[in-house]
């Protein structure tokens, strides 16, 4: 994914786009770049790597223009280097744009212009739009119809912004599956595919559609189809605020967030407990009731942690209410047939709402006639505003790469889902009171193993230079392995594998050697005992053991080379604590190997593309 902004009002234009790139730089990072317009000339800057080197080749101080557009790249089409980084000019450098997201017919598109003899400077997608839509104004005299004609034409997906060398009080705004919203200020609108670009300057904002557009003017703004008819968008409001966006004092935002984890799980289920009852009240199901009854089966789709959040969910739904429950990833989902019947619910899991993936899997399972529920962080988008229902997880902005606190917040809003498909089903008023007790105590509880994040700093620096890790657990833990491992590699480039505990001398245990650290769950629950076993089968084959333990355990010491406790709490809410040493262990893990955390190379915060 990539992040845009464009600016049109009273302000230096170039002061506003650097921030909103910085404040977007985690949706991508390979190159920059920026366009703004003075005396009817288009100035483009744009340079490879981070906004801090594009800010490096603008003089702020010197520019005045009011109106331009910038973005923040994460490549899909050819490398990142100056020339294939946004903005993208037509040729006659009169129409220059800002896109996220795919032009598929590109090469069709691109051909055909070659042909009648344009020519073009980059291998992107992007500057095949920008020439399209230059060609299309130089016959037509109509920058609006240029633009909707050539997004009629254009197969994929696109959230854009068009700058006009001849329209110095015009912005163009259009979106097709990527994000895009516009902030309305006094006499001023920033436009971004984030509300992190937009929150200092207004909350209002409004949420363009899929094949919209916006004509964005100084007196105001007027939306439409692609197909020109007009549209009506409600104003909405930004729901967090600047400093949630801000490091606070955090070195990383991961860090941050990882320690937000004790009020961002306390917001997912504040106001949703009837612990008296033992149930939960979800407000955004409760137009579906009559379908979540007669539930025969769910599946869950999700890709990465998310996915990981759903296998957790799985053994929570099937543990208290019996009702079958499928986890898919999305990517696969979507590209199958699969089977959904009409009693089916179908469940997408997104930190973002952005996924391409999941988005896809959403469109079909609907498609298919299934009832489609989010789990969802980003309010107001594309799979939030898509599905039937669903649940927010008020987890606040997540802008580390390396998802924390989603997870959690994801288990939690699970973990009430599971208990109100419990009682609908099988689940006893006794065993619901008991979880939802249990879960206003895990906050505390997390606090309370934060307190051993100097150890686990220790533990880090002495396997910083191990190539591979394992990380086993089995039942509730399994998902948690799973999860260890992808935040290791993510943020460490250690190559590290998530596997039920048992499975491990399928094969896996032919990699075990004294260099090997071997990452257990090992709480205390009805499978101790076999962790146990496990992990003597690594000890004797000399691999290093860290395990993550139940408080109070001292027989663990016995076979394990590190510990990390947690406290006690029931099997179905541990991954929610299980995760947090693995969060830090992979955290500090990337600082001792002075790692770019918050912006780990090849990835991107979400991913909006196949
Ligand atoms: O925004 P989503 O939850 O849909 O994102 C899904 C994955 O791309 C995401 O969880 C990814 O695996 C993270 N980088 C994990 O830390």
């Amino acid at each position: 994914m990539c992040g845009i902004v464009g600016y049109l009002g009273k302000s230096s234009a170039a002061n506003i786009l650097i921030n909103g790139l910085k404040r977007m730089e985690y949706r991508g990072y390979d190159s920059a770049g920026m366009a703004v317009l003075n005396d009817g000339i288009i100035k483009t800057t744009k340079k490879k790597g981070k906004v801090s080197e594009l800010e490096r080749l603008v003089d702020l101080s010197k520019e005045n223009s009011t109106i331009g557009i910038a973005h923040t790249r994460w490549a899909t089409h050819g490398f990142p280097n100056d020339i294939n980084a946004h903005p993208h000019s037509d040729q006659a450098n009169k129409i220059t744009i800002v896109h996220n997201g795919i032009i598929e017919n590109y090469t069709a598109i691109k051909k055909k212009l070659t042909l009648d003899g344009y020519q073009f400077k980059s291998e992107t997608d992007t500057e095949v739009l920008a020439v399209f839509i230059g060609a299309l104004y130089e016959r037509f005299g109509d920058l609006e119809y240029a633009v909707r004609f050539a997004l009629s034409e254009v197969d994929g997906t696109f959230g854009m912004l068009v700058l006009s060398a001849d329209h110095p009080d015009m912005l163009i705004a259009a979106r097709r599956g990527s994000p895009l919203l516009i902030g309305i200020g006094d006499d001023e609108f920033v436009a971004a595919s984030d509300a992190a670009a937009v929150i200092q300057y207004t909350k209002q904002v409004i949420y363009l559609n899929d094949n919209e557009i916006a004509i964005i003017t100084r007196d105001g703004y007027h939306t439409k189809t692609i197909s020109n008819e007009d549209t009506i968008s409600k104003i909405e409001q930004i729901e967090f605020d600047l400093e949630q966006i801000e490091k606070g004092g955090f070195e990383h935002f991961m860090l941050k967030e990882i320690f937000e984890q004790p009020e961002t799980i306390q917001n997912a289920f504040r106001g949703r407990l009837l612990v008296d009852e033992g149930d939960v009240k979800l407000g955004g199901l409760r137009q579906i009731q009559e379908q979540l009854r007669s539930a025969e089966r769910i599946i869950i789709t999700a890709c990465g942690t998310s996915w990981h959040a759903g296998l957790v969910g799985e053994y929570m739904i099937e543990h208290l209410a019996n009702i079958p429950v499928e986890v898919e990833y999305a990517s696969e989902f979507r590209y199958r047939n699969p089977v959904i019947k009409k009693n089916d619910i179908v469940l997408a899991i997104s930190q973002s709402g952005e996924t391409a993936d999941t988005m896809a899997a959403v469109r079909e399972a609907k498609q298919k006639g299934a009832t489609v529920l989010g789990i969802v962080n980003v309010v107001g988008s594309s799979i939030a505003r898509y599905t039937s229902a669903g649940v927010y997880t008020h987890a606040g902005p997540e802008i580390g790469v390396a998802s924390t606190k989603a997870f959690t917040s994801q288990l939690t809003v699970l973990s009430l889902i599971a208990i109100m498909f419990g009682r609908m089903n099988t689940l006893s008023k006794y065993e619901g009171i008991k979880i939802a007790k249990e879960l206003l105590n895990i906050p505390d509880k997390i606090k309370k193993i934060f307190e051993s994040a100097d150890k686990i700093q220790q533990i880090a620096k002495q396997h910083a230079k191990a190539k591979n890790f394992l990380y086993l657990g089995r039942g509730y833990n399994f998902p948690v392995a799973l999860e260890g491992a992808l935040k290791l590699k993510e943020i460490s480039y250690i190559h590290a594998e998530g596997y039920p505990a048992a499975e491990m001398k399928h094969g896996p245990i032919a990699l075990i050697d004294e260099n090997m650290p071997v990452v257990f769950i090992a709480t205390q629950d009805e499978i101790y005992e076999k962790i146990i076993s496990n992990i003597e089968e690594v000890k004797a084959r000399k691999g290093k053991i860290i395990a993550i333990a139940t408080e109070g355990d001292t027989r663990i010491e016995s076979v394990a080379d590190n510990v990390i406790y947690i406290p006690e709490t029931l099997p179905m809410l541990t991954p929610i604590l299980s995760v947090i040493p693995f969060q830090l262990l992979a955290y500090y893990t990337a600082l001792e190997l002075d790692c770019d955390i918050d912006k780990p190379r090849n990835l991107a915060k979400s991913v909006t593309v196949e």
